[in-house]
C-alpha cells in the first residue's frame, strides 16, 4: 500500500491533547500527551473547559511532537484528526487547528473515526500485517465495542454496551473500594492477591449468543457489596477486586466464542482501547487466540492502548491511502472530508 510517508496525527475527543508523527501508517516517530489535570476538582471532564485547555496547548504539542519526530511542517505529507465520537466543543478544536493548518500547508486533512483510530493502533510499530477478517474488542473508560474488521476499511460493528462502558465499571470499583484513579491498573494489580471466589457477582451475558454488553449490574452488586460491608479492608479490596477481575474474565470470553462461532474465517483477534492494558485480560485472550490458531494483535505499548494520536495518524493513513491521497499536496474535497457515517456507531 503506498500512502503519505508522514501523518501528522490529532487527538482532542475528550481530555488529553495529543499529537503524534507516523511514518508510513505504522511506525511511531513521536507521540506527545498532555493530560489536563484541571477536571479533577469537578469530579468529571468539564467540556467547554477542556475545550479552551486544548485551544491553548494543541499547537505546543504539535510543535512537540514534530520536533522530537525530527521533522518540520514542510515534511508532513497529511494531517489525520478525530472528527468524533467525543465531546464535541473538545473535537472542534483539534478539527479546526487540523483543517487550517492542512490548509495553511496545502496538503490533505484526513477526518478519523476515534473508534477506528483505537482499531488501527494495533498496525503501529508491527512489522508485517495481521491476516484479516479479524474481532476486534475496544474497550475504554468511554466505550465497549466488538467489531468484525474484515478489511481494515471495512469493519462491521457486532456488538456494543447497551449502558456502562467497562472502563468505567474498572474506575468505579476502584472507587467504591477507596481507591485512586484510574481504577482499571490499581483493581487488575491487586486482582493477583485477592480471591476471586469470594465475592459472587452477576455475570451479564444477555441471552445465549448476545454480543451486546451490559455493565451497570455488575457496578451495582460491586457498589451494593461495599455500601453493605462491615469493613472495607485490605483482604476486602484484593478480593473484591479479584472476583471483579474473574467476572469480567468470564464475560468477555464466551462473548468471543460466540462471536467465533458466528464468524469462523476470522484469522486474528486484536484487543485495543485503555482496558487492553489490563496484563491479566492480554494472557487470557492471547492464551485464547492461541489454542484457536489466531493471531493476538494488541497495542505494542500501554500508551498506544489509551486514546492517542498516533492510532488517529494510523486510522488517517489507511483512509488516504483509500482515497488516494498518495504524497502530492492536495486537499480532501469537503465532502469527503466529513462522510465517514455511522459505521462505526455512536458513543458507548
Ligand atoms: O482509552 P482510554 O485512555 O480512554 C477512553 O477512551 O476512555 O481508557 C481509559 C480507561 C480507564 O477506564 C482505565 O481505568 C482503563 O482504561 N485502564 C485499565 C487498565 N489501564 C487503564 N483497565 C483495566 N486494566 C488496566 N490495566
Ligand atoms: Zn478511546
Amino acid at each position: 500500500m503506498t500512502g503519505p510517508e508522514l501523518v501528522l496525527g490529532i487527538e482532542t475527543s475528550c481530555d488529553d491533547t495529543a499529537a503524534a508523527v507516523v511514518r508510513g501508517g505504522t511506525e511511531v516517530l513521536s507521540q506527545v500527551k498532555h493530560s489536563q489535570g484541571q477536571h479533577a476538582t469537578y469530579g468529571g471532564v468539564v467540556p467547554e473547559l477542556a475545550a479552551r485547555l486544548h485551544a491553548e496547548m494543541l499547537p505546543r504539542v504539535v510543535d512537540r511532537a514534530l520536533a522530537e519526530a525530527g521533522v518540520t511542517w514542510g515534511e508532513i505529507d497529511a494531517v489525520a484528526v478525530t472528527q468524533g465520537p467525543g465531546l464535541q466543543p473538545c473535537l472542534l478544536v483539534g478539527t479546526t487547528y487540523g483543517s487550517v493548518m492542512a490548509q495553511l500547508k496545502g496538503i490533505p486533512l484526513v477526518p478519523v473515526h476515534h473508534i477506528h483510530g483505537h482499531i488501527a493502533s494495533v498496525r503501529l510499530n508491527q512489522r508485517g500485517d495481521w491476516p484479516l477478517p479479524a474481532l476486534c474488542l475496544t474497550v475504554a473508560g468511554g466505550h465497549t465495542q466488538l467489531h468484525l474488521v474484515r478489511r481494515w476499511l471495512d469493519v462491521v460493528r457486532l456488538g456494543q454496551s447497551r449502558d456502562d462502558a467497562l472502563g468505567e465499571v474498572y474506575d468505579k470499583t476502584a472507587k467504591y473500594l477507596g481507591l485512586g484513579y484510574p481504577g482499571g491498573p490499581i483493581i487488575s494489580q491487586l486482582a493477583d492477591q485477592g480471591d476471586g471466589g469470594r465475592f459472587a457477582l452477576p455475570r451479564p451475558y444477555l441471552g445465549k449468543g448476545s454480543l451486546e454488553f451490559s455493565f451497570s449490574g455488575l457496578k451495582a452488586a460491586v457498589k451494593r457489596h461495599c455500601e453493605q460491608a462491615e469493613v472495607i479492608d485490605d483482604a476486602f479490596r484484593r478480593d473484591m477486586a479479584a472476583s471483579f477481575q474473574r467476572t469480567v474474565e468470564a464475560v468477555l470470553i464466551k462473548k468471543l466464542g460466540w462471536a467465533l462461532a458466528a464468524h469462523p474465517a476470522v484469522r486474528s483477534m486484536f484487543f485495543a482501547g485503555g482496558v487492553s492494558a489490563n496484563r491479566q485480560l492480554r494472557a487470557l485472550l492471547g492464551g485464547w487466540a492461541a489454542e484457536r490458531g489466531l493471531e493476538l494483535g494488541v497495542p505494542s505499548e500501554i500508551a498506544l492502548s489509551t486514546d492517542n494520536a498516533a492510532m488517529i495518524a494510523a486510522s488517517g493513513w489507511l483512509w488516504a491511502v483509500e482515497r488516494g491521497l498518495a504524497r502530492a499536496p492536495r486537499h480532501v474535497e469537503p465532502k469527503g472530508r466529513w462522510e465517514m457515517g455511522e459505521w462505526l456507531g455512536g458513543n458507548s
